[in-house]
């Protein structure tokens, strides 16, 4: 083979992220080179959402210093509704601490994670071994990143199935969104826990931001605070986001 063929079809092996920029040979080069490899499967849904706000959901790379992927690749918004796809991060450096499945922005900055792979505990893995994460079945739409990535996460201790749902609010999978949007809050009366298409008559968004830590018993500004500490902006807005969006 030629070598200008070579180098395409090396790309068309390894992926089209890995030669989308910059100094194709010196990136095909180090592919051969060294660096691990992430294969991330998950059979995905919703992933279309995000098209067109900016936003990419991505396994990502990060060094331990910087909010911003030092290199990401996108999941296939493509890829039919369920259908099992796997994605591979290959050129993984040691100064990269983490891979994540992530939400970045367009600048690559990470707005929220889904799962993370601490690369420390496979120093020992050499590049040509794969690390492996399966995700299983994952809504990877608006709601459902906020279902896995913050309800999950920093929630459902108190807001749990099985009647051991706080103020009566279950926020486990396939009940939060009919427990919040349009439901009359029990606490604050005349609210509702989520107004449709109003963030700032939403009890939800009140009770996360500054400014809120009194309106319930529970200090719910510091239970996110303290489970988001380097994206609690970035946290919010996506909540704000999702009910801004929201149709009454
Ligand atoms: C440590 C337990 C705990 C955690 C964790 C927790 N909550 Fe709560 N939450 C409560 C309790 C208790 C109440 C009701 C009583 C109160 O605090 O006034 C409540 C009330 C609420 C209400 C008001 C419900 C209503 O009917 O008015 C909302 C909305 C809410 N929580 C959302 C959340 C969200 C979202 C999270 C995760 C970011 C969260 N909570 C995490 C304990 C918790």
């Amino acid at each position: 083979m030629k070598p200008i063929h070579y180098i395409l079809y090396i790309c068309a092996v390894v992926g089209l992220a890995a030669c989308d920029s910059g100094d194709i040979q010196e990136k095909v080069y180090t592919v051969d080179e060294k660096g691990k490899t992430v294969k991330v499967t998950a059979r995905l849904s919703n992933l279309s959402e995000w098209e067109g706000t900016g936003y990419t959901l991505a396994v990502a790379g990060f060094t331990a210093d910087s909010k911003f992927a030092l290199l990401q690749r996108a999941l296939p918004s493509s890829a039919e509704d369920g259908t099992p796809v796997s994605i591979v991060l290959s050129n993984i450096s040691n100064e990269v601490q983490t891979v994540e499945v992530a939400l970045t922005n367009s600048l690559r900055k990470r707005i929220i994670s889904l799962a993370t792979i601490n690369m420390s505990e496979h120093a020992e893995k050499s590049a040509r071994d794969t690390i492996r994460l399966d995700l299983g079945t994952v809504d990877a739409g608006h709601f459902g990143v906020l279902q896995t990535a913050i309800f999950n996460r920093a929630c459902i201790q108190c807001h749990g199935g099985n009647g051991r749902s706080a103020a009566g609010l279950n926020l486990t999978e396939g009940n939060a969104r009919a427990n919040l949007v349009d439901v009359p809050s029990t606490r604050q009366e005349g609210m509702l826990r989520v107004e449709s298409g109003n963030v700032e008559r939403s009890l939800l968004h009140l009770i996360l931001n500054e400014g809120g830590e009194h309106l319930l018993t529970h200090n719910h500004t510091e239970i996110l605070s303290s489970q988001f500490k380097t994206n609690l902006e970035e946290v919010n807005y996506l909540i704000d986001s999702w009910i801004e969006r929201l149709t009454p």
